[in-house]
């Protein structure tokens, strides 16, 4: 889009916002320009948190199809606009029911911990939702010695080598783009820049957090990049934090870990579609009242747990 159509839709969006009793919210990941407009910009555990405190009417969600689901489980009296619902995240599909089912009958204090990227369904399973900011602490303070946790491989074995005194049972899901972040490509970069410390998101493989100065959800990655005296870092993580990271760091360097560290569902989010979804209120995410309860119970517990 071009600077001066984009100032105009921006102009509308603005003027939207007031007369439909809308807020934005986004996640890091999403485009900068919808980063830009957004009156709030954040991690998966902000924004959910986030979403019930708001006065406004509307919650317009700049995020993926969970993400909006998450909104409308703790939000069921507010309308919540998506504007593009066809922005998936694969990774939260990524469960395998019949090893769940086999699971609960071998362990009797089986736990089933839930990453917050996965759908509404696999919600419905679960006895608590997490995030990368709280899963460590949340899976510490479980009573339960078993713990199966869904859907991502990588934050799993993450957890299970910060808390080995539970027995974690790994589910085989991933995220397609962090998945694919190397060891390679983080010594390639290391080499190019010494100086450089190394911030990578959980989701990576256990190769690449191996490396790591510091491990962290995109907020924790950047609250360490803000408060480190260092100014070079390489970032295992999904690009679009790069946006935030160069705002609030104007003399820090950020170098990606490898190329095209890049969401496409996250990148389906345009300044076009938000405009179009507070024109007309639609898309909106639609949930049965009965569906909405069995998946809120665990993103409740997550809260609870977390204060
Ligand atoms: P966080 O924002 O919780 O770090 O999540 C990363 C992610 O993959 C969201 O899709
Ligand atoms: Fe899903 Fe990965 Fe995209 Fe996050 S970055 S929405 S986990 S595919």
């Amino acid at each position: 889009m071009n600077t001066w159509k984009n100032s105009t839709t921006k102009e509308r969006i603005k003027r939207l916002k007031q007369e439909k009793d809308a807020v934005i919210l986004a996640h890091y990941y999403t485009p900068s320009e919808v980063q830009e407009v957004a009156d709030y910009v954040g991690d998966s555990f902000y924004l959910s948190k986030l979403a019930s405190t708001l006065p406004q009417k509307v919650l317009c969600y700049c995020g993926v199809y969970f993400m909006g689901e998450s909104a409308k489980a703790l939000n069921p009296q507010k309308t919540v606009l998506m504007p593009d619902l066809t922005a998936d995240c694969p990774m939260a599909h990524m469960v395998n029911l019949e090893q769940l089912n086999q699971l609960r009958h071998q362990y009797d204090d089986l736990a089933v911990v839930c990453y917050i990227n996965s759908t509404a369904t696999v919600k419905t399973y679960a006895d608590v939702c997490v995030t990368s900011s709280n899963a460590v602490n949340i899976v510490k303070s479980l009573p339960n010695e078993h713990i199966f946790f869904i859907p991502d491989q990588h934050l799993g074995s993450y957890i299970a080598k910060q808390v080995p005194e539970k027995h974690i049972i790994l589910n085989d899901g991933y995220c397609p783009i962090h998945h694919k972040i190397t060891a390679e490509g983080i010594l390639s970069q290391k080499n190019a820049h010494k100086d450089a410390l190394v911030l990578v998101h959980p989701e990576c493989p256990a190769s690449v957090v191996e490396l790591a100065d510091y491990v962290g959800s995109t907020s924790g990655i950047l609250d360490y990049a803000k408060t480190s005296n260092k100014k070079e870092f390489i970032i295992a993580t999904e690009d679009g934090i790069l946006y935030e990271l160069k705002k609030e760091n104007p003399d820090k360097v950020f170098y990606p870990a490898t190329e095209n560290q890049i969401c496409p569902d996250m990148k389906k989010i345009t300044l076009e579609k938000i405009l179009s979804a507070l024109e007309t209120m639609e898309p909106t995410m639609e949930m049965e009242d009965s569906f909405i309860e069995a998946s809120k119970q665990p993103l409740l517990r997550m809260l609870e747990l977390s204060k």
